[in-house]
């Protein structure tokens, strides 16, 4: 699974987004260690802190099946679904990716160009909380 490919899967989920008060469109792919890829959109709510990130409907699926253990995520989004620029996991994300992947795990981020930018949690979330 090459980083292209997962990006791929990202934006395929990004089409089932449902972003009725923003407009803003997210998808994401997370591989698992077994070579596993699970992908999550964004899911809205008209009580707008309900809202669902794509990153943590990927993680939430995959965990729900029993994964534990991921070496990377691809994330694409953007108005109405344009992507012309990078979108990065909020911090809420971070935080829920951080429970369950070290430094190292990788976050490649996509554009419409094709442009690829591969960072890591511990560029990201440095300090994460731990209890
Ligand atoms: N969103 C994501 O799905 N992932 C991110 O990393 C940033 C934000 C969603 C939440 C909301 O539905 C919309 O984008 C605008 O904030």
């Amino acid at each position: 699974m090459t980083d292209q490919q997962l990006l791929e899967m990202a934006k395929g989920a990004m089409q089932f987004a449902y972003a009725p008060y923003s407009g803003f469109l997210v998808g994401a792919a997370l591989l698992c260690d077994d070579g596993m890829v699970y992908c999550g959109c964004n899911i809205e709510n008209a009580s707008f802190g309900v809202t669902n990130c794509a990153e943590r409907t990927a993680l939430f699926k995959a965990l729900s099946e029993g994964k534990r253990h991921f070496q990377a995520i691809a994330v694409i989004g953007g108005q109405n679904g344009v992507c012309s620029d990078f979108t990065t996991p909020c911090g809420m994300c971070r935080q829920a990716l951080s429970e369950f992947c070290k430094a190292d795990f990788r976050i490649v981020l996509g554009d419409d160009s094709g442009s690829i930018k591969t960072m890591t949690l511990g560029n990201l979330l440095p300090g994460a909380f731990q209890l």
